[in-house]
């Protein structure tokens, strides 16, 4: 080999090595500058955020993907200014679990302009042309869940004397709780007309559209605490006992949990049947004690899993797999969709869904 041939050949071997790096593990052989990833979740202060969140960082690590994972505590502002860092940065994907759904239009604009891929995470990001695909549980069989538990349990069909019942609803700027309501509402508001079910505290809304009236801010467990709270004080005097809550999620049901057992409520004798979702840990123990009926579990590692093919697909400049089109409008325009199910858990399955799945280790929940 001459010295000038020799030289291409090492040329060429190291172009080779150096493109087999950038390639190497970045999903599905797109290089790692296609997959730079700006995840923003809305907080911390929810277990399941948290496991999001790491869950989907370490699989696009371990695909040498760039990442930058950001909480921002609830904060819109602060999750607006996240994401313009990360558009700054470099991303070439945004993946953002919105806090409120209605106040990334501007800043979905400037991704737009750097032609930057937006999938929404878990929430719908609404009235933005700029959201490329959606992945979530199906939202409102989350509801139907809740509302069918509540149905069969209590024997709402035959149910002869009626039952004390009151219902809770989501944070107002969480376009998901609008889809947990409307499926439970559907299930239950006829048995409110009846009449098999009566509201001491009147909080019942006259449609899946009156929803916000009982949405609890920012899904915190303190202020529905409040709310139960006054709702127990106003309107069950006398001995009257509440049998049955409505609660769309695990923080929800934690705070109306508390409030119960601060009325003097007891486990075997008058604790009523609350119903939840996530499957949190704090939650699973309450269901264990008897505190809380069930929780619709969606397995996050699902939804992780999903999104890290969304984009891979993405990356490799493939078709992105969904299976919804017509569900998610935002406003603007129907977002593509892959919808996860949800399933309940109630006592006898913790095991074998939570624990023995590897969702929860059973030193988690005191098993
Ligand atoms: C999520 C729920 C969660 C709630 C509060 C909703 O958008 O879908 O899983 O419980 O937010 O964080």
């Amino acid at each position: 080999m001459s010295q000038k041939t020799r030289f291409v050949a090492l040329l060429a071997a190291g172009a080779l090595a150096v493109s087999m790096s950038a390639c190497s593990g970045a999903p599905g052989g797109a290089t790692a500058a296609d997959c730079n990833v700006g995840i923003t979740m809305p907080t911390r202060s929810l277990e399941r955020w948290i496991n999001d969140g790491e869950q989907l960082q370490a699989k696009l690590k371990e695909a040498t993907c760039t990442v930058d994972l950001q909480y921002a505590d609830d904060k819109v502002d602060q999750q607006i200014s996240q994401i313009q860092n990360q558009i700054a940065g470099g991303a070439k994907i945004l993946v953002i679990a919105s806090i409120d759904g209605t106040a990334l239009g501007p800043v979905l604009e400037e991704a737009a302009k750097q032609k930057i891929k937006v999938i929404a995470y878990d929430r719908l990001i609404n009235k933005s042309p700029n959201v490329d695909y959606y992945a979530t549980f199906d939202n409102y069989k989350v509801g139907t869940l809740q509302g069918t538990f509540l149905k069969e349990q209590l024997k709402l069909d035959s149910a002869t004397t009626p039952i004390n019942f009151e219902a809770f609803a989501g944070s107002p700027d969480d376009n998901n709780a609008k889809f947990f309501f409307s499926g439970a509402w559907d299930v239950l508001l006829p048995y409110v007309t009846k009449g098999t079910l009566v509201v001491p505290s009147g909080k019942a809304p006259k449609s899946n559209d009156e929803w916000t009236t009982i949405g609890i801010p920012g899904w915190k467990s303190d202020k529905s605490q409040a709310e139960m709270d006054n709702r127990l004080s106003s309107n069950y005097a006398g001995g009257k006992k509440v049998q049955a809550v409505l609660s769309p999620n695990d923080s929800l049901a934690i705070g109306i949990e508390a409030s119960l057992k601060s009325a003097g409520y007891k486990v075997g004798t008058d604790w009523p049947m609350i119903t939840g979702q996530d499957g949190d840990k704090a939650n699973v123990k309450a269901i264990l004690a008897g505190e809380q009926a069930m929780t619709v579990w969606k397995d996050t590692r699902k939804l992780g899993d999903r999104v890290f093919q969304m984009i891979q697909q993405i990356s490799k400049g493939e078709k992105v797999e969904v299976n919804d089109e017509k569900t998610y409008n935002n406003g603007v325009k129907v977002v593509p969709s892959f919808l996860l199910e949800p399933e309940v858990v109630t006592k006898d399955l913790v095991q074998s869904k939570l624990i023995d799945s590897g969702f929860l280790k059973a030193s988690d929940v005191g098993l």
